[in-house]
């Protein structure tokens, strides 16, 4: 393929994205939250690490009933991160550190303490405020259909007149009626309101559900939570998606310089996926089929070359994510403890060889695991009671950072401040002070291959995938760039013994310790190389 100068342009096509978790990154006035001031402070690391963008979850006036994703006021931020002003510098400061800035949009649901939906109380049935969400009447003492909540239970409240309103998440979060033409208009005015404000894109939540099937049909099935990415509902991935981000991405092409959309899609397939980034839609869609796959070396070659030939067609780049702040954290997904980590180190040298865009979760460059011993007193995931306390939820990845080994918050915020989430005490030793400049940190390990990632040419978006046949345990690839002809090699060893690799030519960065960096190296059980001949 050649390339135009506007698609060499095109930042985001390999852009390394860092997710920052408000709540959890860093506390800057001691209430035990994480804010935007906090976030501010902690720039000059996110530019040092090498990250070129970062993704920052919801922090609008909300009353927090599911971590801020139930929104009650989209153009304004909340009192506990801090205030619009915070925003805006929050914004010129990190394009000064040369970070682009990527906000959370929540649109398939709102707050049940949004105006419009206290207004749609009040109006009562029939009322055109009313059709700014999904209220139905009921079938006799039983809910409209048989549609479950994501977190639990049905999905569907009653009010005190008897209707019925849809909630696929928390009963907190009311469904938006999408066919309802001031909603869309509204969602432009957001949109503009961001994007004035300089925000180089959206990151849009559950971007498969703002669309319900014509008439509401039943699910006929129970568990409907388990059935997500393996068959289609009639509240995800339906085809009405497509037609508001075809209207979004005008908006997006109407500035400068370019702004981008990132879908949370969760489908089936990859070549469904697909279609949310087409040439005329968002821009990148998160790659969850990656992270939902198992430490193993078929299933994860299969997933990547099904990724890559999926997105080839619509020419969008495919995206690599290992953790966010709704699952497992990868350490742990991977088997804990010292097999966990090492395997999460190779982990990261595999993802950030691949073509296109990587997101990384605060605290994975710190090798943090899940944390799955908080109290249950402690935990605020709304998962918990909505599945009667039977599912412990999503707090365990949103433990708050640790920055610097002492203190009452490990520098989360100032001591004597307590965390909202309690950290784990051996945390002090995942820090991020104590990992900088310990070579064999994990931290020190992004550090560098984010450092070669940008300045390889064989890395990035564009140059091709070549697989190496061999050994099935062991998954070993090249990156080629055609125009400098250089390619870079990587090897991970994902077998229970070690093998050998012929670098011809040098290592440039391992997972783990080799026993040389030229000629035939071997390779041990879950360590990844990197090598240029
Ligand atoms: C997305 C968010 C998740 C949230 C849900 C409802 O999946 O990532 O944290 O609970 O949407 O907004
Ligand atoms: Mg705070």
């Amino acid at each position: 393929m050649t390339l135009d100068d506007t698609q060499r342009n095109d930042w985001w096509r390999d852009a390394v994205i860092y997710q920052v978790y408000v709540r959890s990154f860093a506390d800057s006035d001691g209430d035990g939250i994480g804010d935007l001031p906090g976030i501010r402070s902690r720039l000059p690391y996110l530019a040092d690490l090498g990250v070129d963008a970062v993704w920052i979850t919801p922090f609008y006036p909300s009353p927090m009933a599911d971590g801020g994703y139930d929104v009650a006021d989209y153009r304004d931020v909340d009192p506990m991160f801090g205030t619009l002003a915070d925003a805006e510098a929050l914004i010129a400061d990190a394009h000064a550190h040369g970070l682009k800035v990527i906000v959370d949009l929540v649109p398939n649901h709102t707050s049940s303490e949004h105006a419009w939906f206290r207004a749609a109380l009040a109006a009562g049935p029939g009322s055109p405020e009313r059709n700014r969400y999904v209220f139905r009447e009921g079938r006799g003492d039983l809910p409209p259909n048989d549609w479950e909540s994501i977190f639990g239970g049905d999905a569907w409240t009653r009010v005190p007149d008897g209707e019925w309103y849809l909630h696929l998440f928390d009963s907190a979060q009311p469904d938006l009626n999408w066919d309802n033409p001031h909603v869309r208009e509204d969602f432009r005015g957001i949109l503009r309101f961001w994007l004035d404000l300089g925000v180089d894109g959206f990151r849009v939540d559950v971007a498969h559900g703002m669309v319900k099937a014509d008439g509401l049909p039943d699910v006929g099935a129970s568990e409907q939570r388990k059935l997500l990415d393996t068959r289609p509902l009639p509240y995800f991935d339906q085809e009405g998606v497509h037609e508001i981000y075809r209207e979004w991405r005008k908006i997006l092409d109407s500035y400068e310089p370019q702004r981008i959309g990132v879908a949370e899609a969760w489908t089936p397939a990859a070549d469904r996926t697909a279609r949310y980034v087409r040439p005329d839609e968002l821009h990148q869609a998160f790659n969850f089929h990656y992270l939902t796959t198992d430490w193993d070396a078929p299933a994860l070659r299969e997933v990547i070359s099904a990724s890559i030939a999926a997105m080839a067609p619509v020419d969008a780049p495919s995206t690599w994510v290992l953790s966010n702040h709704d699952v497992h954290r990868h350490v742990t997904r991977y088997g804990d403890g010292e097999v966990g980590l090492r395997r999460a180190r190779a982990a990261a040298l595999l993802t950030l060889a691949l073509p296109g865009s990587v997101y990384v979760y605060q605290g994975e460059e710190l090798g943090l695991p899940e944390v799955l011993d908080l109290p249950e007193d402690a935990l605020r995931d709304p998962m918990w009671e909505r599945s009667l306390r039977t599912e412990r939820g999503r707090d365990g990845c949103r433990v708050p950072i640790p920055w610097t080994s002492d203190g009452s918050a490990f520098g989360f915020g100032p001591d004597g401040s307590t965390p909202w989430l309690p950290q784990p005490a051996a945390w002090a030793e995942l820090s991020v002070a104590a990992q900088v400049g310990a070579a064999a940190s994990m931290l020190e390990l992004y550090r560098s291959a984010l450092r070669l990632r940008r300045e390889h040419p064989a890395l990035g978006d564009r140059p091709a995938l070549e697989w190496h046949d061999g050994d099935p345990s062991v998954l070993r690839f090249a990156r080629v760039d055609q125009a400098s002809d250089r390619r870079l090699h990587c090897a991970i060893n994902l077998g229970a013994a070690s093998v050998t690799v012929p670098v011809a030519g040098t290592v440039l960065l391992a997972s783990g310790q080799l026993d040389s960096d030229s000629g035939d190296v071997l390779l041990p059980p879950d360590t990844a190389v990197w090598w240029e001949d």
